[in-house]
């Protein structure tokens, strides 16, 4: 039953991970198919691509693995239009378009620009858990819900140069972007007008309802998010008049190698890449790595013994738990990779949670090892499109973690925690946990 793989239900229950090391040892480049359901039909079917050598080479050569040819999501686009929609995203672009791109990004997101950042982020996060704990030394939370959502908003909002007042906007577009899996987030509306900015007002003037039958319009599409565009374009004409401190401010103003300049289009398109790369990726890697804290009691003691294994500790959760699963190229020619003979068009998976288990590289690789060295996980990708916000993502998820354990004691699970239904991002929707505090050395 090698189609549970793509069905999204499946994650629902958890990560098929026994499944994921057979297919390893036996049929590294595995043909899945893609039936048809309710609210999607059937595609072509495409080759996954399961053991970390492979994977690497798989997102190394763009000539031959195209992200543009039919965009980087499993599913293809619905229509040529749609096509043509999210092929002006840097993501889905191949070079030396997405070279262009890349590199004024890489010069306004720098790692001194986000080593400024640091500090606002510590202080975000240490008022999160201020909130959460409102001086309590023991209670209960929902940890997905009242730790992890906010943090990477606040972020988003300091890059982006949005008022924090509109952040749960960036909430709501990616929880629609990623509702087109999970119906429970396909119509989310938790911001609230009144306490917004007037550009967010004027921008939700053109939110989409949904229709007779609860659809929504396909978030995939630019006519599906005019809401989302319309704040970008407003966004952007304000700080071209009057630019900010923050890192798209600085990216408005950058003079490319042919003395050209981000076009509006441009920034509309990366505003709606970063808010929501930004925002899922860690509001499910959060509450994933609190789960690895969880099932093992010793580790959080072990990183609260020693603060400074916190670095090489995040690592590891990230591999252990992958919060992004898959992306998706198109191949440009026929090819073999290892036993699979791959037809040119054919769309090609690459597993980043079954590369991060490969035991040829990671020993014992479902143990979690907060000491693991070297730990060459592909969490955030590999190759030209390797994660830019992998950086930002790092120092969140250290600063919070560094202020949930020196501030909330012991964790422990409080019921089941509930999984988003996506073959894309392994998500946790809720994640009930008590927490106490310590009660001597060593707690
Ligand atoms: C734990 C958190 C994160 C994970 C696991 C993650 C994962 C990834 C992965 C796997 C890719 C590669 C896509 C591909 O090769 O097609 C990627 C690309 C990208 N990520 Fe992240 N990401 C995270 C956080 C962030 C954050 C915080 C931001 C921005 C604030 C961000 C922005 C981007 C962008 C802009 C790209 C596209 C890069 C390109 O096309 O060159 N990500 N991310």
């Amino acid at each position: 039953m090698i189609e549970q793989l793509f069905d999204p239900s499946t994650y629902v229950a958890g990560v098929p991970f026994e499944m994921l090391a057979r297919l390893r040892r036996e049929q590294p480049v595995v043909w899945v198919e893609e039936p048809g359901t309710a609210n999607s039909p059937a595609g072509p079917g495409f080759w996954l691509v399961l053991r970390h050598t492979d994977v690497q080479s798989v997102m190394n050569r763009p000539e031959i693995f195209s992200s543009w040819l039919g965009g980087t999501q499993t599913r293809d686009p619905a229509t040529p239009e749609a096509l043509r929609y999210v092929r002006r995203m840097m993501l889905n672009m191949d070079p030396p378009e997405h070279t262009r791109l890349r590199r004024l990004l890489t010069r306004s997101f720098t790692p001194r620009a986000v080593a400024q950042l640091e500090v606002r982020i510590q202080g975000h996060a240490a008022a999160i858990v201020d909130r959460v704990t409102a001086g309590a030394s023991s209670g209960r939370c929902d940890f997905a819900r009242d730790v992890a959502a906010d943090l990477p908003l606040l972020t988003l909002a300091e890059i982006l140069g949005v008022p924090a007042e509109d952040r749960m906007l960036l909430f709501d577009w990616s929880n629609r972007v990623i509702g087109y899996q999970d119906p429970d987030y396909a119509s989310s509306a938790a911001f609230d007008l009144t306490t917004g900015s007037g550009l967010a007002r004027e921008a939700l003037k053109l939110r989409p309802t949904a229709a007779a039958d609860g659809a929504m319009p396909d978030p995939r599409t630019r006519e599906g998010m005019p809401d989302l565009y319309a704040y970008a374009h407003l966004l952007a004409e304000e700080k071209r008049r009057r630019p900010g401190q923050d890192i798209m401010s600085v990216l408005l103003a950058e003079v490319d190698d042919d003395g050209g300049r981000l076009s509006i289009e441009e920034f509309e398109n990366l505003f709606w890449l970063f808010a929501v790369a930004g925002n899922e990726t860690l509001r499910n890697g959060i509450p994933g790595a609190c789960i690895g804290l969880l099932e093992h009691p010793a580790a959080q003691d072990d990183l609260r013994a020693d603060p400074t294994l916190m670095p090489s500790a995040i690592e590891e959760l990230l591999r252990w738990w992958t919060p992004v699963m898959t992306f998706r190229r198109t191949a440009t020619a026929d090819l073999r990779l290892g036993e699979a003979a791959i037809r040119a068009g054919q769309k090609v998976v690459v597993s980043f949670t079954s590369a991060n288990r490969d035991e040829t590289v990671f020993a014992d690789p479902d143990r979690l090892d907060l000491r693991r060295q070297p730990n060459p996980h592909l969490a955030f990708g590999y190759g030209p499109h390797f994660c830019l916000g992998a950086q930002l993502a790092r120092v969140q998820m250290r600063a919070l973690f560094a202020e949930v354990l020196a501030r909330m004691g012991r964790l422990a699970c409080d019921g089941r925690p509930a999984f988003l239904r996506s073959n894309f991002q392994r998500g946790v929707k809720r994640l009930p946990i008590t927490w106490s505090c310590l009660t001597g050395p060593g707690g």
